[in-house]
């Protein structure tokens, strides 16, 4: 029996139990929308039946509708809320200018298929964009295509595949730091080759020795992220490039931590042929819990020709579509995520050129000040001054109080602060991957550094506590490994729960 709708609003905002599904909510009736006037004349078009009846779906008011979900937003945690200092995901603050470029209605509406000469507003918008983008990097040519980070690596491993077959090489290997973020080797196996994991050394960079063991013909290319996962620079990184492209490899640049690095050094100039960059972490766009995002693809002079297609180009003073000569293909609608690139380009220009400068330096600032307040308490394994985040280890913690990383995690949501995250890289021993990001003040910085000593201080005299934490949070400590391993992703009707 569906329940009266009204609930909604009587619900307490936070904590309490569950919030009621809307199927919860439905009463027969109730409805939640209403079409604008018709503009076309009305007429007599026989739709086909492709149901037996309308769909089963929640009769809800708008007042409830609006209760309901506001409330969920309460129960989650937000960048628009607090710190967000979840390493590797740079969740910073995002302007609202950004947004307010991506919600006028000529560029939200857009059909992924309109052809050049009605879109050439949004074709600039592309150029610009790659301009831009091109310029940070230092290289020649950019797609927008590839939807996310992971996307644009698996663009990146096709162009390489393409590149060494038009040299009439197949060479199958592509070689990984062991500090690499998980999409890295994913998107390797992919493309269809294999990995091989280079070591990290005493310092938490790329071992060198192994990698000039590790160079062959059968390597088509190194992936690499510069800032490292353990946020530090690889300082041999021009010699690695050499070595690679001495067996005609090619070197990848995964750019999700291009924000330590705006402005500041380009990829191209450290010797990276193929650069992904995440605008929905280096440039505005929140993207928690997968997406949108945009993960364009930039690469040097020599592989512009097998970039994905088309490419804007100017003829005369038009831009039009054009497939590059040897094209990989496409990889996702012509203009990609188009709402996510324009965030970034009005981030870009809101900014200019000196503030994207300041990204990078402040970045690095609010980690190494942040690094600094807590490593009396927590231990940091590779000491090297860090860039834009920093790994430190709950190891020492849990040998004394039984306090892991994750009740670090935990502990710090009861404080207002998102977890840093945990367990990552893999090579630190209770990882506690931490990145302010270049949007918190010196005041935050310093409550983040706070909070996480006082967890430190209270797991020594009471560590049951911080073992049951959060005390604060509507939801507490959800099974991961459970949701990971067996996801309800389906309502069952007839149950009225999940399958
Ligand atoms: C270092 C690194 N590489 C790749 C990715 C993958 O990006 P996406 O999540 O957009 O697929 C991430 C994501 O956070 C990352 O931190």
């Amino acid at each position: 029996m569906p329940e009266p709708g009204g609930r909604a609003t009587a619900s307490p905002l936070m904590g309490g139990s569950a919030e009621p599904t809307l199927r919860d909510l439905s009463s027969p009736g109730r409805q939640a929308w209403s079409f604008p006037p018709l503009d076309v004349p009305d007429g007599d078009i026989e739709i086909p039946e492709l149901a037996p009846g309308p769909p089963a779906l929640p009769e809800v008011a708008e007042r409830d509708l609006v209760a309901h979900y506001t409330r969920l937003a309460h129960r989650n945690f937000a960048v628009d809320l607090g710190a967000y200092p979840l390493g590797s995901c740079t969740m910073k603050y995002n302007p609202k200018v950004c947004d307010w470029a991506a919600e006028h209605p000529a560029f939200r509406n857009l059909h992924p298929s309109q052809p050049a000469h009605t879109t050439q507003g949004a074709l600039e918008v592309l150029m610009e964009a790659e301009e831009i983008l091109c310029r940070l990097t230092g290289m020649a040519r950019a797609t927008f295509q590839p939807p996310a980070g992971a996307a644009g690596e698996l663009t990146g491993l096709l162009i390489m595949c393409a590149y060494h077959r038009s040299r009439g090489r197949k060479p199958g290997t592509i070689l990984i730091p062991d500090s690499a973020h998980g999409t890295n080797p994913a998107s390797v196996t992919l493309a269809g080759y294999s990995v091989a994991q280079l070591p990290s050394d005493e310092r938490g960079m790329v071992d060198l020795d192994a990698l000039r063991t590790a160079v062959d013909d059968d390597v088509a290319g190194l992936m690499l992220t510069n800032p490292n996962t353990l946020g530090l620079f690889e300082e041999d990184i021009v010699e690695m490039a050499r070595i690679v492209h001495e067996v005609d490899g090619l070197v990848y640049y995964d750019g999700a931590n291009l924000n330590a690095i705006l402005g500041v050094a380009r990829p191209g100039d450290m010797g990276f042929d193929i650069v992904h960059s995440n605008l929905h972490k280096t440039f505005a766009t929140p993207h928690g819990g997968g997406g949108p995002g945009a993960g364009p693809v930039a690469v040097v002079d020599r592989l512009v020709e097998f970039l994905p297609g088309p490419l804007p180009v100017r003829d005369g003073d038009r831009l039009r579509w054009e497939m590059p000569a040897s094209t990989i293909g496409r990889v996702h609608g012509n203009h990609g995520n188009f709402l996510v690139v324009l965030r970034a380009l009005a981030y870009m220009r809101a900014l200019g050129g000196p503030g994207l400068r300041r990204v990078a330096e402040r970045s690095v600032l609010n980690a190494r000040y942040l690094e600094s307040l807590v490593s009396e308490a927590y231990e940091i394994p590779y000491p090297a001054p860090c860039m834009h985040e920093f790994v430190a280890s709950a190891a020492a913690l849990k040998r004394q109080t039984g306090v892991r990383a994750m009740d670090v995690a935990k502990a710090l949501l009861d404080r207002g602060i998102h977890a840093p995250t945990v367990y990552f890289p893999l090579v630190v021993e209770e990882a506690l991957m931490v990145e302010p990001t270049e949007t918190e003040s010196l005041e935050t910085v310093e409550a983040i550094a706070e909070a996480l000593l006082a967890i430190a201080g209270e797991a020594a005299v009471d560590p049951e506590h911080v073992q049951r934490a959060p005390h604060n949070t509507p939801v507490s400590r959800p099974d991961d490994a459970l949701a990971a391993r067996q996801p309800v992703l389906t309502w069952d009707m007839e149950r009225g729960g999940g399958r």
